[in-house]
């Protein structure tokens, strides 16, 4: 079975990041680089930003769009003074491109990805497939369930997506979140809610078609498959790690793994985490951690929640940079005041969760400084 599974295919990950930041750097209209923001991180004493370190030390470390679009400074200011990454966080979902059928519009979109490269950050593409909330459009189940053949409908759904969104961001989006949450939540079972799990007689396929139609659309980008829980729940690790492989078997053409990181029902040991990263890694495969935040409530047992809340942040930034498949961290929203735990979520009840790495008043919280030395601990 092993002899399936290739090797490590980069001596380095980590110098394809440092590649890919150059890259997006000379196309800033600016000359500003996320690098040259703030000091050098090795200078001892000179201060520097998670950017910066995470550009020294061949790491993206992201933050996310924040749906309004980026005209709502000062948050603008936030993200591409500390951040050498974004990633989109509702913009490119299906259904916030396609209100009709066939009708596209990518007005918030285009907004974003033009202001990534004009600031020189690395862009992720969040998501092409993703089956819950409101990421797909109203009319899709309607369309599928009224076709004679609902797979081949499906199929011709996916195939007029991909071609109309990916060659569009083609060498511009780096990286493409192309399913995401495949599995059932706490579960090493596909999510039987998935529509695509209903429609398709073999999951498998259908993940197959879509990493086949994303890499014929842009055989430079980075594909992954993005999901939940599998940092801090074995189960959910397990089912993923299952289905991977299963993909490689197949030959189905994917780079890497996106663990989200959403700690809000419980947290991650550092050397459980840098583990799990490391047996994605040894697939051959990148990692990422893409949506990280870390709900407060899960500290109001500790005397100080904040500076716990810190140690966590420090961890999983720490076993992020300490394996070679592993390329970034995004925190899921730049500061606490545009965090989806209150206001888009299920557990606003809870609110406020303060999650990120900014306050709401986009000041730095002991988070932050745990995150960046980290980072710079880990530089050569
Ligand atoms: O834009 C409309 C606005 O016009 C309307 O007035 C308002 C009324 O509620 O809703 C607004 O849309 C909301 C949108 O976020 C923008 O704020 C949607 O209702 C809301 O469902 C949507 O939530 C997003 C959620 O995904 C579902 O798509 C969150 O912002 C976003 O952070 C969250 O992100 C997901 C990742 O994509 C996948 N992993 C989990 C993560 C958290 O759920």
């Amino acid at each position: 079975m092993r002899a399936h599974l290739r090797s490590p295919r980069f001596p380095s990950a980590k110098s394809l990041v440092v590649v890919a930041l150059a890259s997006v750097a000379g196309a800033c209209g600016d000359g500003a680089t996320p690098a040259s923001r703030g000091s050098s991180c090795t200078d001892t004493g000179s201060a520097c930003t998670l950017g910066t370190a995470g550009t020294e030390a061949g790491l993206f470390l992201g933050s996310t769009s924040e749906g309004a679009g980026w005209t709502r400074e000062p948050v603008g200011r936030l993200v591409r003074t500390h951040f050498n990454s974004v990633t989109s966080q509702n913009e490119l979902k299906w259904g916030s491109l396609v209100r009709e059928p066939g009708v596209y519009d990518f007005t918030r979109a285009d907004e974003t990805v033009a202001w990534a490269e004009a600031n020189g950050l690395r862009m992720r593409g969040h998501v092409l497939f993703w089956h819950r909330l409101n990421a797909l459009p109203p009319w899709f189940r309607g369309e599928i369930d009224a076709a004679a053949d609902p797979e081949a409908k499906l199929r011709e759904l996916m195939r007029e997506h991909v071609q109309t969104v990916v060659p569009r961001y083609k060498g511009r989006i780096h990286t493409w979140d192309v399913v995401n949450e495949p599995l059932a939540l706490l579960s090493d079972q596909i999510d039987p809610e998935s529509v695509f799990f209903q429609v398709f007689d073999d999951y498998g396929e259908f993940l197959h078609l879509a990493f086949t139609l994303a890499r014929e659309a842009d055989p430079d980008a980075k594909l992954f498959l993005n999901e939940i829980f599998p940092s801090m729940n074995e189960t959910s690790f397990d089912g993923l790690y299952r289905l991977v492989r299963e993909m490689l078997e197949r030959g189905t053409p994917i780079d890497g793994v996106g663990f989200q990181g959403h700690f809000l029902l419980g947290k991650p040991d550092r050397a459980t985490l840098t583990e799990r990263l490391q047996a994605f890694a040894e697939l051959g495969l990148l990692v990422e951690i893409t949506e990280l935040d870390v709900s407060i409530n899960l500290f109001s047992a500790e005397p100080d929640p904040v500076a716990a809340q810190a140690d966590v942040f420090r961890d999983v930034y720490a076993a992020c940079a300490a394996v070679d498949g592993c390329i970034g961290v995004t925190t899921w929203n730049s500061n606490d005041g545009d965090t989806w735990l209150d206001v888009d979520s299920i557990f606003g009840g809870a609110a406020p969760h303060t999650p990120t790495l900014f306050d709401a008043d986009l000041q730095p919280k002991p988070a932050y400084a745990a995150a960046r030395d980290a980072v710079v601990a880990s530089i050569d």
